[in-house]
């Protein structure tokens, strides 16, 4: 009885402190950023404002508290299904998306 509570501490213990990452490859996601994301969110996802103009849409930079408190479900949602203004972007499968949302919690300020 002893070692089976053990066991559960143990556990809770372990989930309690794995950090709250996507399981994704930041540098992986970095480069995907670059390619896909940073023509219109900047290097730095900092945003773009002629576009934001453009489109009459506010970008608020990827690193910001209101962007970072979003899930990672939700910053992957984004990306594979489009959000607001923002259509989905092509060629990117569900491992991609974990990767570039590892890389985005990389951004936080
Ligand atoms: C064609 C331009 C374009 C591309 C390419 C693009 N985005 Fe966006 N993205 C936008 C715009 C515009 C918005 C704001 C949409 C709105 O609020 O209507 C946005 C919004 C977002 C948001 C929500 C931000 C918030 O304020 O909640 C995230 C997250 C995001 N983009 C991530 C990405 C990632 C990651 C990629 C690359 C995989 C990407 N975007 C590619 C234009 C783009």
């Amino acid at each position: 009885m002893k070692s089976a509570l053990t066991i559960i501490s143990i556990s809770a213990i372990l989930s309690w402190t794995t950090p709250a990452f996507a399981a994704g490859d930041a540098a992986a996601g970095k480069q995907t950023f670059s390619t896909k994301c940073a023509g219109c969110h900047g290097v730095a996802g900092e945003g773009k404002d002629t576009l934001a103009k453009m489109l009459k849409v506010e970008m608020r930079p990827l690193g910001s508290k209101e962007v970072q408190s979003q899930s990672d479900a939700d910053l992957k949602k984004v990306i594979l299904e489009g959000r607001g203004k923002m259509k989905a972007v092509a060629g990117i499968d569900a491992k991609t998306g974990d990767d570039v949302v590892t890389y985005l919690r990389t951004l936080k300020q």
